[in-house]
């Protein structure tokens, strides 16, 4: 007989239930968090399924804009940053919002209540790759308000990595997958196109200790300082003891090349180099979300000097070179790029 104690198949366990498990550990929990990350969720599908679609309509190619960052804005990315707006600005979770293909904050329009927590966004990461059906994704990370009601402001976006409360992205592969951590671990989940929902299929996500991949544009060799030409030469070397050569792998769009990472170990790099001296990654809608969830799943993610999270951002679209992997090989890392080897 089927009773409430019979073990629940985890292929069952969906991701909404999980938001929801998860908010019932916590009391006090309002469910306003649940219901920002369900409301990211049904974004991240809309997105999903214009990337699907991308090849057989006309969706493809460029807008005539640039971004902030200096960027073609591809169709694509126009797409995804407007629904990802629009699903969360009338739930009442948000009291501002911040993406990285807007110059300035996103305010809730004015008749829609304020809530108590801040979105930041990158709504395409790689979307160089669009065109060439190469994996992309939604990359997202959020943080409590810190002034006390009203719309939200500057200060409230400029906040350490260290402060999110929530941090996650959409992964458009050959499946779509949603990973996300509210500070208690990273947890995976598949679309099953089938039934359209979420199903568990990464439970608490640890990555190596150390692995055997390096991920960087070795096209930057020539730009970048000794120390890290030093540290990618050293990772190329034979050494059986320290399990090297390493291989090199490079999706181009970060999060996929990121979530490899932290399933497979290694490092993923994005230094400064002597054209763009802090790389081209931007600290609050690509390296402090995926710095969370690294740490989160056991790794870690410094600039070269000091941990990603620990970063004070002074402007919203800044940049921020990225070391982020395994423990060991950010450590190996960081020691090569202050010298100490
Ligand atoms: P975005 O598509 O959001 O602008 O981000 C692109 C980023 C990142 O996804 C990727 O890892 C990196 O740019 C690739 O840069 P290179 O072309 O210099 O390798
Ligand atoms: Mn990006
Ligand atoms: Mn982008």
């Amino acid at each position: 007989m089927l009773t409430s104690q019979t073990p629940f198949p985890q292929k069952f366990m969906t991701l909404e239930r999980h938001i929801i498990e998860g908010e019932r550990n916590h009391p006090g929990a309002t469910g306003k968090l649940s219901g920002l990350l369900t409301g990211l969720l049904i974004a991240a599908k809309l997105v999903w399924r214009e990337v699907t679609k991308a090849g057989l309509v006309n969706i493809l190619g460029t807008t005539d804009r640039m971004n902030i960052s200096g960027d073609i804005v591809k169709k694509l990315d126009e797409f995804a940053d407007q629904t990802i707006y629009k699903s969360m600005d009338h739930l009442g979770h948000l009291c501002v919002m911040a993406s990285e293909e807007n110059e300035d904050l996103l305010q809730i329009p004015t008749n829609y209540p304020n809530g108590k927590y801040v979105l930041l966004y990158d709504p395409l990461d790689g979307s160089g790759n669009i065109d060439a059906n190469i994996t992309i994704g939604s990359i997202f990370s959020v943080y409590r308000r810190v002034t006390s009601s009203g719309p939200g402001t500057i200060q409230d976006v400029l906040q350490p990595g260290h402060r999110q409360v929530a941090a996650g992205y959409a992964l458009f592969g050959s499946s779509m997958m949603f990973v996300y951590t509210t500070g208690h671990g990273v947890h995976g989940f598949t679309l099953d196109p089938s039934v359209g929902e979420f199903l568990l299929s990464h439970e608490n996500i640890r990555i190596p200790k150390k692995g055997a991949i390096y991920s960087t544009n070795e096209g930057n060799f020539g730009r970048w300082s000794p120390a890290m030409q030093k540290y990618v030469h050293y990772l190329k070397q034979e050494d059986e003891a320290t399990g090297r050569p390493y291989s090199a792998r490079y999706v181009g769009s970060m999060v996929a090349d990121v979530h490899r990472t932290l399933l497979y170990g290694g490092i993923y790099c994005y230094p400064g180099d002597t054209k763009n001296t802090k790389g081209k990654l931007r600290l609050m809608y690509e390296n402090n979300p995926l710095a969370y969830i690294v740490e989160q799943a056991g790794g870690a993610a410094t600039d070269g000097t000091k941990r990603i999270l620990d970063v004070l951002p002074e402007s919203l679209h800044e940049r921020c070179p990225l070391f982020i992997g395994s423990e060991e090989d950010v450590r190996c890392a960081q020691e090569f790029l202050e010298g100490k080897r």
